[in-house]
């Protein structure tokens, strides 16, 4: 049997820790059956790797192995995608197709993100793990098959089983044996030497010297929460590499490129947290636009109102709640210290009085729109100004923290003459 030095060697998986270890052992152990194996762990922790030791230390390693990523696959085709159709079952039919339990026979399937499969599918799914048998859509012939199934989840089977989104059965069925994996933040040991690698690989691959970690920036290393595990570590690495013209890497340095490590902005969702970070003012500016977005349709159903009925008394009594809604939230809101930062402008009273007053509808509406979009540029402007700072001027940074294309800031740059 292969032993786990070896296998990591193999598969080019980086680490030492004894979960790791333990996962890697159970791999090889099971593999040479035909038992169904369940691979757990947060995203990011290199579940990916596991099936594919189980396939190629497995008799079935001259097989085909196909990787099929259940979340990604729409409802509508994937009983089609995994069991194969008849031709004219559905429209758009036009040839019999043979799904991957057909194609894999002999083989092992990786079903990637299963907990995200469709009750029908698990039906399905269950009936070829338990005797082989699939039956293709649109068809009546049972067909036979001999596939080796491993999965794997990110997401709690036991929620997704209480919530009826899961079958009790099948997760039995594709669990009889669970290999996890841990957290890299349990992995405390290997984050260091995951960075190194990782590190050092860039440095070949962009032909510049390794960058290096002071102490300190260590020590927040293996302090921060990894979220994203080896992925994200992975990425930090790799953009630390190619920006960084000085290959000492410093703890604030280092800061820049974890998310959620203490940036000091000024607060605004509460006064008393003193620090507050760019996810939350992203998410306040969300708030802002779905706000705005209903104020608006409320506008437009109110002017629409006012085009066909006249301004008249009738229509103000009918239409009070909107027009309370619309005007006496705002003020509400801007009594409350706590959303001055990123708040609506209040809007003064006398835009009541032109719903009362004046004749010109259509003036009225283009005052707001007209009030919304400036705001809204001025966030924009605010949010992007904030981010270049944050990170030296540094578009491809901003850009991935903002979550647009470094093409679209350097527009918003030119736009916004920064
Ligand atoms: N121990 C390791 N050594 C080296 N690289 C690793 C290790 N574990 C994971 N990686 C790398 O980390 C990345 C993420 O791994 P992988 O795609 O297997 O994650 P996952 O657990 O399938 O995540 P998800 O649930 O999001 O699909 C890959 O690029 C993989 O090569
Ligand atoms: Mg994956």
């Amino acid at each position: 049997m292969e032993s786990v030095q070896a296998t990591k060697q193999r598969f080019g998986i980086i680490g030492n820790d004894a979960t790791l270890n333990r996962a890697i052992e159970k791999a090889i152990q099971v593999a040479p059956t035909d038992i169904s194996v369940l691979v757990t762990g947060e995203s990011g922790v290199g579940k990916e790797s596991i099936p594919k030791i189980i396939h190629q230390l497995s008799h079935r390693k001259h097989g085909k192995y196909i990787a099929v990523n259940c979340g990604a696959i729409p409802e509508g085709t994937i009983d089609s995608e995994l069991f194969g159709h008849e031709k004219g079952a559905f429209t758009g039919a036009t040839q019999t197709r043979n799904g991957y339990f057909e194609v894999a026979d002999g083989g092992t399937i990786f079903l990637d993100e299963v907990g995200e499969l469709p009750l029908t599918t698990q039906v399905r799914l269950l009936r070829v793990l338990e005797n082989g048998e699939f039956i293709k859509v649109g068809s009546s012939k049972v067909q036979k098959t001999n596939v080796r199934i491993v999965a794997a989840t990110n997401t709690n089977m036991f929620e997704a089983i209480e919530k009826e989104k899961f079958r009790e059965d099948l997760y039995y069925r594709l669990s009889t044996v669970d290999i996890h994996l841990p957290a890299l933040r349990k992995r405390k040991e290997d984050i260091h030497l995951l960075f190194r690698k990782f590190a050092s690989d860039f440095a070949l691959k962009y032909k510049m010297p390794t960058i290096r970690l002071t102490e300190d920036a260590v020590a927040l290393l293996l302090k921060y929460r990894w979220s994203g595990n080896i992925r994200q570590l992975r990425n930090v690495a790799e953009q630390i590499s190619v920006l960084e013209q000085n290959r000492n890497i410093t703890i604030e340095t280092l800061r820049h490129y974890l998310p959620d490590v203490g940036q000091n902005l000024p607060a605004v969702i509460n006064n008393s947290k003193s620090k507050s970070d760019f996810s939350n003012e992203r998410e306040i500016l969300y708030k802002v636009l779905f706000d705005m977005k209903s104020d608006l349709n409320d506008l437009k159903k109110l002017t629409m109102e006012l085009m066909e009925n006249g301004n008249n008394k009738d229509v103000q009594k009918n239409n009070e709640g909107l027009i309370q809604k619309i005007y006496r939230e705002e003020e509400d809101a801007m009594d409350k210290d706590d959303m001055k930062v990123l708040s609506i402008p209040q809007k003064s009273t006398h835009e009541v009085d032109i719903i009362e007053k004046t004749n010109d509808k259509y003036h009225f509406v283009e005052d707001i729109e007209e009030e919304e979009t400036l705001s809204l540029h001025d966030k924009e402007l605010e949010l992007i100004k904030k981010s270049l700072e944050r990170h030296n001027g540094k578009r491809k940074l901003a850009a991935a923290e903002l979550g647009i294309s470094e093409r679209t800031l350097y527009r918003k740059i030119k736009q916004f003459d920064l």
